[in-house]
Parts: structure tokens; sequence; C-alpha cells
């Protein structure tokens, strides 16, 4: 069983999503801790919700990354919470080397694209946007640059004549829900851990 510690900044479908894939017994972890950098993320309720230690933690005064400060205190929460694996599940910040240094190659996210695609923001938008036909999820890696780093697992999600950017957010996101519990379990299986 892994120790993972979950960091998100809103609705926290993923981190739910993840939550329910343990307790259901599908996914061999226990989650130890949810920060947000936001105090009214529903993120921290569903957390809960399940019975998980939460914490907000005031970012600070940058809007896209945290203060060097705060990133230090995120690093000793998740290191007390014993964090082996950290999971992003919406985290709006760019992390920075307090975390990449702390948590080498153990960092995790997930993207509404087929990266290389569609880095950034409202990555469904830019799919529509670009007349694609197909679009998708990727769990990866963390690396110093944005939205990035060696690809854990990808899913295709079509783009449908008609598609708004909600009706497809809403197709990806049910996509991302099986995929993120999966690439976890696979991570954990490279690691040795299950
Ligand atoms: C997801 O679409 C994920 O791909 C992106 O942020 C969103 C988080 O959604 N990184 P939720 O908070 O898990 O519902």
């Amino acid at each position: 069983m892994v120790n993972i510690g979950i960091v998100g900044s809103g609705k926290g479908s993923n981190c739910r999503a993840i939550l329910q894939s343990i307790r259901d017994g599908k996914l061999d972890a226990k989650a130890t801790v949810v920060i947000s950098d936001v105090l009214e993320a529903p993120i921290l309720q569903i957390a809960g919700e399940f019975g998980v230690p939460n914490a907000y933690l005031p970012p600070g005064h940058f809007r896209t990354r945290l203060e060097p400060i705060v990133e230090e205190q995120l690093v000793e929460m998740l290191r007390n919470a014993g964090a082996e694996v950290v999971v992003l599940a919406g985290f709006m910040r760019v992390l920075k080397e307090p975390m990449l240094e702390a948590f080498p190659r153990q960092i995790i996210n997930i993207h509404p694209s087929l990266l290389p695609k569609f880095p950034g923001l409202e990555a469904w938008k830019q799919a529509l946007a670009a007349n694609d036909k197909w679009t998708g999820v990727t769990v990866h890696y963390v690396d110093a640059q944005v939205d990035h780093g060696d690809i854990i697992l990808q899913r295709e999600v079509p783009i449908l004549p008609g598609d708004t950017p909600e009706s497809l957010h809403a197709r990806i996101q049910a996509v991302e829900h099986e995929l993120y519990p999966e690439a976890l379990a696979q991570v954990f299986r490279d690691m040795g851990r299950s």
C-alpha cells in the first residue's frame, strides 16, 4: 500500500474518484492528507466526507505559483503525512524547486488533453477551437515545465458534432475519473508496491 497526498484547488471530482477507488479496494493506497490553496474548495469537503485529514494552505501573494516559503510548508505538510506519492488533482499553480526536489518523480498530474497537444488552461476549448475530431486525457509525471513530463497513461476522447465546451469537458472528466486511478495503480506497480 502506498501513502498518497492529494493537492487541488477546485471541485475535486478526480480526488473523489481516487478516494472512491481506494474505498472500493481497486487502488492499493491510503490517502493521508488532502491540501488546497483555496479555502472554500469543495475538494476539502470531499476529503472530509471520506475521513481524510485535510488542510487549507494560504498560497501567499503570487497568482500562478506558491510563495517559496509556502511551498516549503507544503513539502513539510506532505512529509508529515508520510506521503510517498503526490497526486495533483486540479491544482492551479505551477510547482517549483521546493516540491520538485523534495519529491523527484513522485508528483503526478492529470491534464485534459492528449499532451503534448494543448498544455495550459481550458485545454478542451483549445481542442474545440482547433477543430480536432479527438482529444483526450493525459496522466503524467510533473517536471519543471507546465503540463510536461513523462507520460504514464493517455486515453482518447471523441469530439462530437455540436459539442460545446461544457459537453466536451464533461465527457473528458468522465474519462479522467477512470484513468487517474488506473494510472496510479500503474505507478504503484512500477514502484514494485502492488
Ligand atoms: C481536471 O479537468 C484536470 O484535468 C485538470 O483540472 C481539472 C480538475 O477537476 N488538471 P476536478 O477538481 O478534479 O473536478
